[in-house]
């Protein structure tokens, strides 16, 4: 017979939160000491490899300048009010443009970059946005962002861009995971860009970088900054033929020369198609994140653009399509300047994951894929120390290398060889988990940042 008076039962609940408590407790120091083996290994990794300081990096195109703020902070100075309709627009002309469509990526907790057409809109948000308490500008745009990235790490760098009164940029930044908004909450920390330039669409340093790049001799000329191109106003023909000027640098570039291009968000189906046909193909190498990853697969196999997909997608999901992109355009015949892929780097907030094509010049992957993680860390934490307390690991304990079951491998998450490489039939992959920053202190430009320091190890 069982009787519990009540100061049994007091006794018995006392123990058993006690239970919890040191459960909690140890499952802490567990987590913390797997964080600490993580970085130490992901550190190792990265030490293996040095940059030889006289590596030479072509980078185009876009500069400007960019103001950091906090998205809530923006809106609030702005007095803008939440919309009932969150929803995709292209063209920014209204204040209500702006906040649909602010909301429509906050709500799917995606990055967005839209060009706002309404100047006057433009400037209106871009002063309140100065105003704001705890604001940063910096010289931004994508080459900028690499070229600086890469000259940290101690390459010798030659920049196309151009800096304009106008250039102009604005990085609603630090949207954190939770961050509410109206009925909103964002499932995780993102960005959103804004910009009203009217130079840098044109890609017009095109011309200047091609007539020094043979001098220059780069072991890599990386392209980036395209989406600036996205929803601009062109006159009829204009984007077409400079994006087919920029083909015709990349022909012309030596093949001693790799090219890389890094990819963003896109919302312009022709644009995405145009990029694909004059950029792509032409390109040794490519970067993006896991957005942009199923967007690319998309205009591939159906030329349609996907929006917005899935914010968390599986490691499997992922490494598949990385595998649909790879096969897709590893085969492209090298005739009138087009390149074989042979490269591919995938940016994820919770890991990095390149991929290179067996017996290809691409060297150290390993170290790559953890440099490219530990970058992930510094850039949003924005310090180069890598601080515990501030890192936490996504990824799960093991993650599956195919979602087609039958053909699927479980790889585990080893703590102290945190970097886990594979070979297929005809590549190579390495994944190394990111050691997430927890004080965001910025996203804007990680994709950059992250994806030249890869690039670096690998030439
Ligand atoms: C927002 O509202 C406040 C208070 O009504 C006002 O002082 C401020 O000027 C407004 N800001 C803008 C950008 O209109
Ligand atoms: C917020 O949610 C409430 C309750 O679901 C709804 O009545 C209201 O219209 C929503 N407001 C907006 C701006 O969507
Ligand atoms: C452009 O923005 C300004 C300021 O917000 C606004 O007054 C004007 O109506 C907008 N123009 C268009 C065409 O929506
Ligand atoms: C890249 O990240 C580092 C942090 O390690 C930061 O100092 C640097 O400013 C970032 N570069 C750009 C252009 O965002």
């Amino acid at each position: 017979m069982l009787s519990l008076n009540t100061k049994s039962i007091v006794i018995l609940s006392t123990i058993i939160l006690l239970c919890a408590f040191i459960y909690k407790k140890k499952s802490d120091t567990l987590q913390k000491e797997k964080i600490h083996q993580v970085l130490h290994g992901l550190l190792r990794a990265e030490r293996k490899v040095g940059v030889d300081r006289n590596t030479r990096i072509a980078l185009g195109f876009g500069g400007c300048e960019d103001i950091f703020v906090d998205a809530q902070d923006l809106l609030q100075g702005l007095n803008y009010t939440v919309p009932s309709d969150p929803e995709h627009v292209t063209d920014i002309l209204s204040e209500t443009d702006f906040t649909k469509i602010f909301t429509y990526f906050f709500k799917q907790g995606a990055a967005g970059e839209r060009y706002v057409e309404n100047a006057t809109l433009f400037s209106e948000i871009a002063k309140v946005a100065r105003s704001v308490p705890g604001a940063r500008t910096a010289l931004g745009g994508n080459a900028p962002a690499m070229a600086t990235r890469l000259a940290m790490e101690g390459a010798e760098i030659l920049l196309a861009a151009r800096f304009t009164q106008e250039a102009l940029k604005l990085m609603p930044d630090t949207i954190k995971a939770g961050s509410r908004w109206g009925n909103y909450t964002a499932s995780r920390a993102n960005r959103f860009i804004i910009h009203s330039d009217k130079s840098n669409p044109f890609l017009d340093t095109l011309e200047d970088l091609e007539a020094v790049l043979p001098a220059f001799d780069p072991s890599v000329l990386v392209v980036g900054g395209l989406q600036m191109m996205d929803n601009f106003p062109f006159k009829q023909g204009v984007r077409k033929e400079r994006i087919e000027k920029l083909r015709e640098m990349l022909v012309k570039t030596d093949r001693s020369t790799k090219t890389h291009f890094e990819l963003a968000s896109f919302s312009d189906e022709t644009l995405m198609r145009e990029i694909v046909d004059n950029v792509v193909y032409y390109s040794d190498s490519l970067g993006m994140n896991e957005q942009e990853l199923p967007n690319l697969v998309s205009i591939l196999t159906s030329g349609k653009i996907a929006l917005v997909s899935d914010s968390k997608p599986r490691i499997a999901s992922v490494l598949d399509q990385m595998r649909v992109v790879f096969n897709l355009l590893k085969n492209t015949e090298e005739k009138d300047g087009k390149r074989k892929l042979t490269r591919l780097h995938l940016h994820t907030l919770a890991y990095q994951a390149i991929l290179t094509q067996k017996g290809s010049d691409w060297k150290n992957t390993m170290a790559a894929a953890a440099k490219a993680s530990l970058t992930a860390n510094r850039h949003v934490c924005g310090s180069n120390y890598i601080d515990m307390e501030k890192a936490k690991l996504l990824m799960d304990e093991s993650f599956s290398t195919t979602a087609r079951v039958e053909e699927a491998s479980k790889i585990p998450l080893e703590e102290n060889r945190p970097v886990s490489c594979w070979s297929e039939e005809e590549f190579d992959i390495c994944l190394a988990p990111v050691l997430v920053c927890t004080e965001v202190f910025q996203t804007g430009g990680g994709g950059d940042n992250i994806s030249s320091a890869g690039l670096l190890y690998q030439i």
